[in-house]
């Protein structure tokens, strides 16, 4: 059996050798040029003149294109329609591509293109919420929202009030492998892309669009990317689009790779967020209504951030039952990098504003944290399955939209929200929460994490000890599972077996590291009954698989699994038929196992079967497709079951400040996280490990710094500090939840790519603990809590006299 063991990932050797094999690492022709961008100065007004000849001169150069030398606009954008491959007179942020460079190397591009002579009417930069807010500059034409009861006289009832805000900041994706693409002209007018990109079907969808040609023209293949965590939905079409451009127009390969630093500069990141609050509660802590305004910072291009700010309002109750709520979202608009997709997709910013109100009231109350979570928990449900709904009449599709993209708009009609069942608590946004589990997962967590016994020895801590403070948190994550764009949740596979019995699987999916492509693997090698080797894993390719959603929303196994699972079961199906009518008795007794293939009364080894079926001229070669069932979401109302299900997790993480400097350790994380019945243990705890350190890191040491010029000014690991090895908890204990599934994936497994890293709060509240541990008032601690910022909150309770 494949499935559930914890095998490694299937290419560890490859990426700890240095042998796997990325975009850049990908032999081309002795003539392929390598491109470079020339990027804006300045982060806002009009080019005047831009004098490239010099660029021209320079070594190595072959071409240079502006913005009029391109053959269309090279709309690079996932959504609006907003994103010309290079400006078209408007500069609308400091890293914006002006022009394109084509040259013998890599570094003869870039030394080239520093040298144009570019000259810009200056305007005044929008960068902050508030430039945003005071120059009303936004997406849509107003702030969304979403409510639920009466929240403005729930909170006037309650007996007990708090209002406050967070302000957390964005973060850089870091991916260790950079953006990266490289275009080889077929002799046929085609394009062979090979990209770094989570969403090959939207590269392949851009660069056709960008010259012109059909969809079919253009096949982009993707083997892995070092790293995307959202970073490749859609700011590798830049890059392909470019690349794209220079192959057609010069007949020869084309590459391109940013250097760390300009990808700092020119790629989107995490949408900062505002978050305002005022919520209602009784004096056991128990919510009574809760008002959230979020102010999400999106950059200057729509991008991805519509449906990133719609989840993050989808998660600002997080695992709390709101009888009452409000939630009114900004999307503003600013003269900075497009802020993206990154892991969470706004959700961790949600959450984030909730787990600040349960702190804010506990200490409001002088509770325990973790007791005001509990009480305020939906209640624990048992899942139930409803059948699918049936599919409504799909709209006429518009070819010119991108249907692949969840930037794009929904033109589905608003679906109906199955009826409620009067035992299950609802979202704000009208969702059952079944299958909730956290109230036995918090309580097993507190158990294994001896919370109690810890919460004590804190406190005794921090009162012996004036310098060293000791904080400890332990907080919650439930997340959606689905992309609320509801097209997207669908998923191709094509299978073969070749007559040896050995078998090749091509998904949908992409590898970043998450180890999808091994549990996928899994899946198909339990489909036959065959050992793993038997499974050759290979490249995503729009030519064999078409129409793929991005491989993100966590949903890679889930839809990909399924779809492969699918296309083994009509092969197998096949096969049984084949092998019962050359030996006799009956299809559905014949057994694949053991990489075997057994009726009662023969025996054949998988090979042995396949060259017979071969033989019988049964075809070895299906396609398969899944499509998630019993969702639909209508983003206008904020109504619907946008999600199939939710993940749950919980974690504790204890921390040491120093009060002197500001520095800061983990002394200690337990987590207890539901993977449904796991597909892969050990990449399933890997995921959770490293989810859990990125989120603490964004939340912690990842700070970035503009200028009031708007130029970025952390562009590169010597001032922007992600997590390394040495900040990992002293302490990590990991655990899977061992509780059933009652959702029907594949497996019954869940998805795990992005819920871990809502788990990284628990650290940034811990902090926030220790200083309260230092001061008397409520510390309203501000992300990321770097040390200069924990400083700074410590002196500004000593300032209000606060401060023990
Ligand atoms: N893990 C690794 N190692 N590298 C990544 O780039 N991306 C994350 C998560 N885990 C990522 C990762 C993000 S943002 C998502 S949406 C999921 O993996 C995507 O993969 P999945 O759908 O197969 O879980
Ligand atoms: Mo992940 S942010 O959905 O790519």
């Amino acid at each position: 059996m494949s499935i559930r063991k914890p095998l490694p990932h299937d290419a560890a050797k490859l990426h700890v050798t240095g042998a796997a094999r990325y975009v850049d690492d990908i032999p081309l022709p002795a003539n392929a040029l390598h491109l470079a961008f020339g990027l804006s100065p300045i982060a806002r007004g009009r080019l005047t003149a831009m004098d490239l000849d010099p660029v021209r001169a320079a070594p190595g150069v072959v071409q240079v294109w502006a913005y009029g030398d391109l053959p269309s606009d090279c709309d690079c954008s996932p959504s609006a329609h907003d994103e010309p491959l290079l400006s078209d007179g408007t500069v609308h942020y400091l890293g914006q591509p002006l022009f394109l460079v084509a040259a013998t190397s890599h570094h003869a591009a870039r030394r080239a293109a520093q040298r144009a002579r570019v000259e810009i009417d200056e305007d005044t930069p929008i960068l902050t919420i508030e430039d945003a807010l005071a120059a009303d500059s936004r997406f849509e034409d107003g702030p969304v929202i979403w409510s639920k009861g009466d929240t403005g006289s729930a909170i006037a009832a309650a007996p007990h009030k708090v209002e406050g805000q967070i302000d957390m900041g964005g973060q850089e994706h870091f991916y260790l492998e950079g953006q990266a693409a490289a275009a080889l002209p077929m002799d046929d007018g085609g394009l062979h892309v090979h990209s770094s990109t989570q969403h090959p079907s939207e590269i392949q969808h851009k660069v056709a669009h960008a010259l012109g040609l059909s969809m079919h023209d253009v096949r982009v293949e993707t083997r892995r990317m070092g790293g995307g965590f959202g970073g490749k939905e859609s700011q590798g079409n830049a890059l392909a689009i470019a690349c794209a451009v220079v192959a057609n127009a010069t007949g020869r390969p084309a590459k391109m790779r940013y250097d760390r630093d300009d990808d700092f500069t020119i790629t989107g990141k995490r949408h900062d967020f505002r978050i305002t609050y005022t919520a209602g509660f009784d004096e056991d802590g128990r919510l009574r209504g809760v008002d959230f305004t979020h102010y999400t910072r999106c950059g200057w291009a729509m991008d991805l951030s519509l449906p990133v700010a719609d989840r993050a309002m989808l998660h600002a109750d997080n695992a709390y039952h709101l009888e009452h709520a409000r939630i009114e979202s900004h999307r503003l608009k600013t003269n900075t990098q497009s802020a993206t997709a990154y892991r969470g997709f706004g959700g961790p910013q949600g959450v984030l504003g909730i787990e600040r109100v349960m702190d804010h009231i506990a200490h409001h109350l002088g509770l325990d944290p973790l007791q005001v979570r509990q009480r305020n928990y939906y209640a624990d449900h048992i899942a139930h399955t409803t059948p699918p709904t049936p599919q409504e009449a799909p709209p006429a599709p518009d070819p010119n939209q991108d249907m692949t993209s969840r930037g794009a708009q929904s033109h589905t009609p608003p679906g109906k929200a199955p009826p409620e069942t009067p035992s299950v608590q609802t979202t704000p946004y009208g969702q059952p929460v079944e299958g909730f589990i956290l109230n036995e997962l918090t309580e097993q967590l507190v158990r294994s994490a001896d919370y109690t016994a810890r919460r004590a020895a804190v406190a005794e801590w921090n009162a012996q000890n004036p310098i060293l403070k000791r904080g400890l948190a332990l907080t919650p994550v439930k997340f959606g599972i689905s992309f609320t764009l509801t097209h997207l949740n669908q998923a191709g596979a094509l299978v073969h077996v070749y007559h040896d019995g050995s078998v090749a699987m091509n998904h949908g999916g992409t590898e970043m590291g998450q180890g999808l492509f091994q549990k996928v693997a899994q899946v198909a090698a339990h489909g036959f009954g065959v050992p793993l080797d038997t499974i050759r894993i290979t490249a995503t390719d729009t030519a064999k698989v078409p129409n793929t959603s991005a491989t993100a929303a966590s949903s890679g196994a889930d839809l990909n699994g399924a779809a492969v699972a699918i296309a083994c079961e009509t092969i197998r199906a096949r096969m049984a038929a084949h092998v019962a009518e050359t030996y006799g008795g009956d299809a559905s007794d014949v057994r694949f196992a053991d990489g075997h293939v057994t009726t009662s009364d023969t025996r054949l080894t998988f090979a042995e079967a396949a060259a017979l079926c071969h033989q019988g001229r049964v075809s070895l070669s299906a396609t398969g497709f899944y499509k998630t069932p019993d969702i639909s979401w209508d983003r206008v109302a904020g109504q619907g079951r946008p999600f199939y299900y939710f993940a749950h997790g919980a974690a504790c993480t204890e921390v040491v400040l120093d009060t002197l400097t500001g520095e800061n350790r983990i002394l200690r994380t337990d987590i207890l996280h539901d993977c449904g019945e796991s597909l892969n243990p050990a990449l399933d705890r890997g995921q959770i490990e490293g989810g859990y350190v990125q989120g603490a890191g964004w939340l912690t040491t990842e700070e970035l710094v503009w200028d009031g010029k708007g130029r970025l000014r952390t562009h590169a690991p010597s001032t922007y500090k992600i997590p390394a090895c040495s900040d990992r908890p002293d302490i990590f204990n990991v655990a899977l939840w061992d509780g059933a599934n009652h959702v029907p994936t594949v497996y019954r497994s869940k998805a795990v790519g992005e819920p871990p890293f809502m788990l990284g709060i628990s650290a940034f509240l811990a902090l926030s603990d220790a200083l309260a541990a230092a001061g008397k008032a409520y510390p309203a601690l501000d992300a990321p809590a770097t040390p200069e910022r924990l400083l700074t909150a410590l002196q500004d309770l000593r300032a209000t006299g606060t401060a023990v």
